[in-house]
């Protein structure tokens, strides 16, 4: 699949070719300008391939017919939750969605119920939106998704604007939302250490794929990874240092648990 933004703009997006499963828990990580973000607005038909197609459970992003019920299919949580929130309290944001596609009143309390358990939100059901915490109003945005009940979540870098407690506890969700209800996730992010706990990491360089596998695959020193300025995750990056010193650690170390048990061991 090729996108250019304008007709005779250079392509952003340069032949990619992905599959995504149900249930899959996809992260993309690659340098500013790489086509992470263009590359997330085609999974619900945001935007539309220049070339080529994108298909959700067989249905064309480019048949307009086709994109309300594969948005019902796949949510998108943006980088800035401010921009998607919308009610005066935390609860009435969250039945926003569902108030606007025509539910009856006992399903929308029903997934409103559902969607504030889900993201521990049920003690600030009253509280305006605006008196949350960076990470409470990631939860909230995510939440409003949740609400819709689609099987697919993509979110756009939906880390980088909060502090470290909202990552950890958005990250908690994420992975309660794939354990516990088998949701297909796509995960952007510049957070390497988010990055490990998918299924599939993919990286996207000047619009391609340029390299894709398991975390441990990419992770690994010997991995194409290493040629393109990207960061490491911490415990990788330590990890490599004290092998060079001649520790014998397994290659590569993907956390801070992980690295503390080999420590223990050796
Ligand atoms: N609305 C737009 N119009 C024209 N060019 C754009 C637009 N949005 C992004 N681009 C360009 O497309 C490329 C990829 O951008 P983007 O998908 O936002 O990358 P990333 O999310 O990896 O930082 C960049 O060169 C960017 O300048
Ligand atoms: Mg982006």
């Amino acid at each position: 699949m090729v996108y250019r933004y304008g007709n005779n703009s250079n392509n952003v997006l340069n032949g990619i070719t992905a599959d995504i499963s149900r249930g899959e828990f996809v992260a993309v990580i690659g340098p500013n300008g790489s086509g992470k973000s263009t590359l997330a607005r085609h999974i619900n038909g945001l935007l539309v391939p220049s070339e080529g197609q994108v298909t959700v459970d067989g249905m064309d992003t480019r048949e307009p017919e086709s994109i309300p019920e594969i948005r019902r299919r796949v949510g998108f949580v943006f980088q800035n939750p401010d921009n998607q929130l919308v009610g005066t309290t935390v609860e009435e944001d969250i039945a926003f969605g569902p108030e606007n596609t025509g539910t009856s009143p006992e399903d929308i309390r029903e997934s409103v119920d559902f969607a504030m358990t889900v993201a521990g939100l049920r003690e600030l059901a009253g509280r305006p939106p605006h008196m949350l915490s960076g990470g409470q109003k990631q939860q909230l945005a995510i939440a409003g998704v949740v609400a819709m009940k689609t099987g697919c979540l993509v979110l756009d870098e939906p880390t980088s604007m909060i502090g470290p407690a909202g990552r950890r506890s958005v990250m908690g969700l994420l992975s309660r939302l794939k354990e516990e209800f088998n949701m297909t996730l796509v995960l952007i992010t510049h957070h390497m250490e988010e990055a490990v706990f998918a299924d599939r990491v993919m990286v996207t360089v000047e619009g391609h794929i340029a390299a894709e596998g398991t975390p441990r695959e990419v992770f690994r020193s010997t991995s194409a990874l290493y040629g393109m300025g990207l960061e490491l995750p911490g415990p990788v990056e330590l990890s490599n240092r004290l092998r060079a010193l001649g520790l014998t650690l397994p290659d590569p170390v993907l956390t801070v648990d992980e690295l503390v048990s080999c420590l223990c061991l050796l």
